[in-house]
């Protein structure tokens, strides 16, 4: 859609907040429309969101899980003292949403002096961001009321983007014919699920403090729901991998650490199992998801030439490959932390 056009929608719409307003593109952000709105009433800055309906086709049942996370958030001291936790902000008819003809739009307060890092230079910053969302997972287990369900049918499910892929496939060449051979034969495990999780761990999801050296605040809360613990362990570290243009140990054993600090529980032998084989099952999960798109026309992930989600996909398994080919390496980097973090804690 025209960026233009969105912004003269975005405009229109903050008039529903605000008096009087100024609005620019904020953030690198790939499913909403994200502007930074500077209110002169307010003397402040928010950030307005327009939901992505394409993606999310039910934003009333994010908004109203949001809701519920944020104030579970808020209401932990331990959570709320480490990390600021953005509020969404009513408009002038108390709502905290306005649907407009133009779409489903929000607004948050906006976390001044943070910063999104689009990649981590720093081992500790990877310990810092996987230990953030480990934390969020924690905090979350004790959310009261009913469970929080899908925003986004079959979201990380294997099995779920299987059977969609076997309406689709047809004539592969052979190296994707493999690939997909290789996924039906895992076990599929991460199919029982146990924990409310973020899935959608990625380094900008986060906001770090100024000087890059402590996380302000999970943030792109709207896929948080309830799924495998180990699936946001996975997906982080394949996205670290996928920056690198490989999978490093050393990075894994950085990310591994954060994270089982942040769950703050004895890891059992099923844990590092799973947390050796989640970065092989995300990989492999992401790259059919391309492939699947690519057949299908890339209705979902957006193209700037046809053939991208094809290179996508092979990108994604030749990642599953390696995570594979290291489950040893990593089983024991997690046996190793676990041995020294009883050691520290137990
Ligand atoms: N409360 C906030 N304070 C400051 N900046 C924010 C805030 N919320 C969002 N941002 C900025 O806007 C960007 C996009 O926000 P968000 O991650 O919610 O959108 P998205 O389209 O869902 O992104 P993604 O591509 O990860 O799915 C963030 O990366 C960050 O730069
Ligand atoms: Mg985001």
């Amino acid at each position: 859609m025209d960026q233009a056009k969105v912004l003269h929608q975005a405009y229109e719409v903050s008039a529903q907040w605000f008096d009087q307003v100024s609005l620019s593109p904020l953030g690198n952000g790939h499913i909403h429309h994200t502007f930074l709105l500077t209110s002169s009433q307010h003397r402040a800055h928010f950030v307005l969101q327009r939901v992505s309906e394409n993606v999310f086709p039910n934003p009333y049942l994010v908004q109203r899980q949001t809701r519920r996370i944020i104030d579970h958030l808020l209401k932990n001291e331990e959570f709320s003292r480490r990390y600021r936790v953005p509020k969404l902000q009513p408009c002038k008819n108390d709502e905290f949403h306005y649907v407009a003809e133009s779409g489903f739009w929000r607004v948050w307060q906006y976390l001044d002096n943070t910063q999104v890092l689009e990649s981590l230079e720093v081992p500790a910053q990877i310990t810092l961001t996987a230990r953030a969302f480990a934390d969020y997972q924690r905090v979350l287990t004790d959310l009261p009321g009913e469970s929080l369900v899908e925003t986004i049918e079959g979201f990380l499910q294997l099995d779920f983007y299987l059977q969609h892929f076997s309406l689709v496939a047809e004539n592969l060449p052979r190296d994707l014919r493999n690939s997909v051979a290789r996924l039906r034969k895992r076990d599929l495990g991460f199919s029982e699920f146990n924990a409310y999780v973020h899935a959608d761990c990625k380094v900008n999801n986060l906001l770090f403090n100024v000087q890059a050296t402590r996380v302000a605040a999970v943030i792109d809360l709207d896929t948080t729901m309830y799924g495998h613990w180990a699936w946001d362990f996975g997906d982080l570290v394949r996205s670290i991998a996928f920056s690198r243009g490989r999978v490093d140990l050393y990075d894994y054993q950085n990310a591994a650490k954060g994270f089982l600090q942040g769950l703050q529980k004895p890891v059992t032998e099923q844990m590092v199992q799973e947390m050796a084989k989640v970065p092989g099952y995300i990989a492999g999960m992401l790259g059919l998801r391309f492939l699947t798109d690519h057949l299908m026309g890339d209705v979902y992930f957006r193209v700037s030439e046809s053939g991208q989600n094809l290179q996508r996909a092979r990108e994604q398994f030749a990642l599953m490959q390696q995570f594979d080919d290291n489950q040893k390496h990593m089983k024991d980097i997690v046996k190793g932390l676990s041995e020294n973090l009883a050691k520290q804690f137990y």
